[in-house]
């Protein structure tokens, strides 16, 4: 199975993200994400054995520092990738995306060695996308995460398995 874990947001904050996505001017073939997709990826997995899966959720480690996320970033990242991001990682965060980077090499998972720059995409292929002149901060309360399932299918959609 295809996976990854995010920060999968509450309703509050989704509703929250779907408007700053909608305060975007979007070009005609700019690909929005829906608004039951939104989310913050930690780590990409990609294809995962039900077994190591299994084996992954059995060893999840809690959320033991929550934090608060501020999303007022609307960016316009090279390629045509729209997100909103944070100015700072909080270390609630940096610890979280740390302590779940050590738990994927222990179980022989491939770990992203790029910088981990916190980040929530709302579009793709938005090349030429206009984004809002002011956002307003969208305050996260972090108190856990999530282990989800993309599951491939038109649409795709995305499933969480497990939650910390
Ligand atoms: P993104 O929001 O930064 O694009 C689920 O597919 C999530 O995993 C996506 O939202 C994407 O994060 C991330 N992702 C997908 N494919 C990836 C890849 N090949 N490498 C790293 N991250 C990937």
């Amino acid at each position: 199975m295809r996976l990854f874990l995010a920060l999968w947001p509450d309703e509050a904050v989704r509703r929250q993200l779907a408007l700053a996505q909608q305060a975007w001017q979007w070009p005609p073939r700019a690909a929005r994400v829906p608004d039951d997709r939104l989310h913050l990826t930690l780590h990409f997995l990609g294809e995962v054995h039900e077994r190591e899966a299994r084996a992954l959720v059995a060893a999840l480690p809690p959320c033991t520092a929550p934090f608060t996320l501020r999303l007022g970033r609307a960016a316009l990242w090279p390629r045509g990738i729209a997100v909103l991001e944070s100015s700072d990682t909080p270390a609630g965060l940096a610890t979280l995306h740390a302590d779940l980077a050590a738990l994927l090499r222990a179980q022989g998972m491939r770990v992203e060695t790029r910088a981990f720059r916190p980040h929530v995409t709302l579009a793709r292929h938005a090349q030429g996308a206009v984004p809002p002149v002011e956002q307003p901060a969208i305050e996260w309360a972090v108190r856990g995460y999530a282990l989800v399932r993309s599951l491939a299918g038109t649409p795709l959609r995305y499933e969480p398995i497990a939650r910390a």
